[in-house]
């Protein structure tokens, strides 16, 4: 078995997780000095976001050098230590892997524009950039195209100089002894060469998205995609694990798993940021996507990152435990959300970038313990800290229990309204009260564990979660 079917996930916004030189921004040295932390909570991975040199436009997804550490963060040195220093904790190290794009500030902008998507003349066609306005930037008399900022130019994947240097990078990461990569924007890797116009979004209504006013048909998820995403595979191999960014209806999303397993090992599910929380749509979620699943792929779930709003904040700090419950006992490989585990919310800030809120210093103590300066965001609410934390012992427990059933099936079960209940396996059961109110137990059982941590087991108090043996 591969450690990552078995283990979990938990990301790390380098920037917020913890500075060790006072200038309040995190940093390599720092999350080395919390890997115990990570230990004793019992996740298997860590994946950091983006750590090479950048001019932050996009805190590190517009990058100058993919195989160095911007100076902020440390030194390549650092990041050796800190593969060895995880290792030496029984933790993997995942990179963040950036295909799709630059910053118009790396060398390649220039010394090598043919790797870019360039187009003669002004904007060629109405695709929208995914941050909103236009996706081409007019540089004289020529124009460039860019999914996100305009200081992030796309690659052209097209360009075989351009795929031999990218897999060149993940060479690099992998002779240093990175556990994986999560490959950022999978599904935008290749554009329609005819530059066809996007089709308009009948769904959309004002105050949406700019970007969701067109359907992106002819800028993201391409069918040739997906030799990409095998190619990739290749390259990264069997012992290394590949996750993919990827947005996409669960029947789109599978297809990301590859012909015969040849794809990424884990195309992240995003799907549980977006769905509303009730019993009866996160139950027929999870039953579309085991279905959708092809034959051998293994599931995965996400309850946060860095571009949502927190859990915590979503469904409130009662159902933020239920929330942990339910992603820590699926079947298929969570990941976890530096913050959630205690239950950190959004914070109303927005100094830099939209999704501010949602990336601010983690919270150690009642006094911050990020930095030993001012952190480069605001703390949230310091009564919610990793030293004094309700919500921290649940995953831990959590953590460990699901080693004894993460190979086990999922069934659903039938419950009150307001509950989703799911086996798994012949001996373990799962029920969720997503209500304020008490309900009725689906089944009976012996008591694992309950979300409140306090005895429970006759039947479900508001709020409660509880794993049965049955
Ligand atoms: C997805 C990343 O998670 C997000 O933070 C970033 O802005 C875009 N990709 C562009 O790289």
């Amino acid at each position: 078995m591969t450690w990552w079917r078995s283990g979990s996930i938990y990301e790390v916004y380098p920037r917020s997780f913890q500075d060790s030189d006072g200038d309040g921004i995190g940093d390599l040295r720092g999350i080395a000095r919390r890997l115990p932390y990570l230990r004793d909570l019992g996740v298997d991975a860590v994946w950091l976001t983006p750590i090479y040199p950048s001019p932050q436009r996009d805190f590190g997804y517009d990058i100058t050098d993919h195989c160095d550490v911007d100076p902020q963060y440390g030194t390549l040195a650092d990041l050796d230590a800190l593969i060895e220093a995880a290792h030496g904790n029984g933790l993997k190290l995942i990179l963040d892997y950036v295909p799709n794009h630059t910053s118009d500030l790396h060398p390649w902008f220039t010394e090598h524009p043919d790797w870019y998507l360039w187009h003669e003349g002004g904007p060629p066609n109405n695709w929208i950039a995914v941050f909103g306005g236009p996706a081409w930037e007019q540089v004289g008399d020529r124009s460039y195209y860019h999914a996100y900022l305009p200081e992030q130019p796309d690659l052209d994947w097209r360009n075989p100089a351009v795929r031999e240097a990218m897999y060149a990078v993940l060479r690099f990461w992998s002779a240093r002894g990175v556990d994986g990569f999560r490959v950022d924007a999978m599904r935008q890797l290749l554009k329609d060469p005819r530059l066809r116009d996007n089709p308009p979004n009948p769904d959309y209504e004002p105050g949406m998205p700019e970007y969701d006013s067109l359907i992106p048909l002819h800028t993201t998820d391409l069918d040739e995609v997906q030799d990409i995403v095998a190619e990739m595979r290749a390259v990264i191999g069997d012992d290394r694990l590949m996750i993919a960014e990827v947005y996409a209806e669960i029947e789109r999303l599978v297809r990301y798993y590859g012909v015969d397993g040849r794809g990424a090992h884990l195309p992240f599910n995003f799907h549980l940021l977006s769905t509303s929380w009730e019993a009866e749509a996160i139950g027929a979620l999870v039953e579309r996507y085991e279905a959708a699943l092809p034959e051998g792929a293994w599931p995965n779930w996400v309850l946060g990152n860095h571009d949502r709003p927190r859990i915590a904040s979503r469904v409130g700090p009662a159902q933020a435990r239920v929330a942990a419950m339910l992603l820590l006992t699926l079947r298929g490989t969570p990941t976890l959300y530096y913050g959630d585990e205690i239950g950190m919310t959004d914070v109303p800030v927005q100094r830099y970038d939209f999704r501010d809120g949602a990336r601010t210093p983690m919270q150690w103590d009642a006094r911050g313990g990020f930095t030993s300066g001012e952190p480069w965001l605001p703390y949230g609410d310091l009564e919610i800290n990793a030293e004094d934390s309700s919500l921290l012992p649940l995953y831990k427990r959590l953590l460990r229990l699901r080693r004894e059933f993460s190979e086990e099936g999922y069934r659903p079960m039938h419950a009150a309204d307001g509950v989703l209940a799911y086996a798994r396996g012949d001996r373990i059961a799962v029920a969720l009260n997503l209500t304020g109110e008490p309900r009725p137990l689906p089944v009976e059982g012996e008591l694992a564990l309950s979300t409140h941590l306090d005895g429970g087991g006759r039947g479900l108090r508001a709020d409660e979660g509880v794993v049965l043996r049955i």
